[in-house]
C-alpha cells in the first residue's frame, strides 16, 4: 500500500468514527440527556431505548463489529495460510477502527443507562478499549519488520551496525561522535562543504533514527516485558467481555426481544 493510500484509509477510519458519534450526538441528545424516569415519555423512547428499533440495532451491530475485529485480526496474526494477506500493521489498524466503531455503538445502545449483569460487560468492555489505546502505544516502542513481526535484539543491533557503516563509508564520520542536530553545525564540525544542504538533511534523518534506534535497543527488554503483561489485560478481558455478552443476549431473547427479525 503506497503512503498516499494509507493516509486516505486513515482518514477515512476518523471520519467513519467522528460522523458516527456526531451524528448519535445530534440526533438523540435531547434523549440521552432526558432524565431515566422521564425517558418512557420522549417521543424518540421507542426508537432509541436499547430494544427500541435504533438501540437495539446499535448494540446488535456494534457488537458484530468488535467481533468482527477481533477475529479478523486473530486470524491474519496466528493462521499461517493467510501470513501472506497484507501487512499485519494493516490489519491492526483496521483492528483498531471496527472495535472503536463498534464500542461507540454499544454505548448508545446502552442509552447511557447501566443495569444487571451487562453493565459489568459494558466496563469491561471500556476497560479493554483504554487497554487497547496503551497497547498501541508500547507496540509501537518495539521495532518491527516490514511484516509486522518483532525484531530480535541482534537483528536490531546488526541493523545498527549497518546504519552507522553506511554513514560512516558515505560521510566519513563516526555517528556517535555526532550530538547535533543543526545542519551549519553539523557541517562545520564533522562535512567537507561538498556535501549538499539536501544530503545533510537526508543524513539528519538518519541520525534522528539511528538514536531513536539506540534508546529502543537499549529499553526493548523493559517495553517486551510490557506488552507481554499487557496482553494479560487485552486478551482476557476481552473474552470475559464476550461471554458476558453472550449471557446479556441469551437473557434478552429469552424475554422475547427480537429486533427486526
Ligand atoms: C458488548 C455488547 C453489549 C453491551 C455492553 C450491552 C449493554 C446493554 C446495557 C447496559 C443495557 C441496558 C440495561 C438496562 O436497561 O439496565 C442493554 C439493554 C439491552 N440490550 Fe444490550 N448490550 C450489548 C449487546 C447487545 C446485543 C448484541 C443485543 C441483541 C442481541 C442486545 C440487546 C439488548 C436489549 C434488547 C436490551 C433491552 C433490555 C431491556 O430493556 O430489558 N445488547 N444492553
Ligand atoms: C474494545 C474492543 C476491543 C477488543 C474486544 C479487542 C480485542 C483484541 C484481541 C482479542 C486481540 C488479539 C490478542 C492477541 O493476539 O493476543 C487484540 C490485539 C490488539 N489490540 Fe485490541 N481490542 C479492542 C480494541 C482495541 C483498541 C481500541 C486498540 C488500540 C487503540 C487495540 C489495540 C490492540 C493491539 C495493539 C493489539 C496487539 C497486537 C499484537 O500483539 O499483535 N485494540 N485486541
Amino acid at each position: 500500500m503506497s503512503k498516499i493510500t494509507h493516509t486516505i484509509l486513515i482518514t477515512a477510519y476518523l471520519s467513519i468514527i467522528l460522523f458516527s458519534i456526531l451524528f448519535l450526538i445530534f440526533y438523540g441528545q435531547s434523549f440521552y440527556i432526558t432524565s431515566i424516569s422521564e425517558r418512557p415519555f420522549h417521543e424518540q423512547y421507542e426508537l432509541l431505548k436499547p430494544s427500541g428499533y435504533l438501540g437495539h440495532g446499535l448494540g446488535i451491530f456494534g457488537t458484530l463489529l468488535i467481533l468482527l475485529g477481533m477475529i479478523i485480526y486473530i486470524v491474519r496474526k496466528r493462521w499461517k495460510k493467510v501470513t501472506e494477506l497484507g501487512r499485519l500493521k494493516y490489519w491492526l489498524e483496521f483492528h483498531i477502527f471496527l472495535c472503536t466503531i463498534g464500542t461507540a455503538l454499544v454505548v448508545f445502545h446502552t442509552t447511557f443507562k447501566f443495569g444487571g449483569i451487562i453493565s459489568v460487560g459494558f466496563w469491561v468492555l471500556i476497560l479493554v478499549w483504554i487497554s487497547g489505546v496503551l497497547g498501541r502505544f508500547i507496540y509501537l516502542q518495539i521495532p518491527r519488520t516490514i511484516e509486522g513481526r518483532e525484531m530480535s535484539l541482534q537483528e536490531l543491533l546488526l541493523l545498527k551496525s549497518q546504519n552507522s557503516n553506511i554513514i560512516t563509508e558515505k560521510y566519513g564520520i563516526d555517528v556517535s561522535q555526532i550530538n547535533t542536530s543543526k545542519i551549519s553545525e553539523m557541517r562545520l564540525k564533522h562535512l567537507s562543504k561538498s556535501v549538499s544542504n539536501n544530503e545533510i538533511t537526508i543524513l539528519k534523518k538518519i541520525i534522528r533514527k539511528q538514536r531513536v534506534l539506540s534508546s529502543r535497543i537499549e529499553r526493548l527488554e523493559k517495553t517486551q516485558q510490557l506488552f507481554k503483561a499487557w496482553h494479560i489485560i487485552h486478551l482476557p478481558f476481552s473474552v470475559i467481555m464476550i461471554v458476558i455478552m453472550v449471557i446479556h443476549v441469551g437473557v434478552v431473547l429469552f424475554f422475547g426481544y427480537k429486533w427486526i427479525f
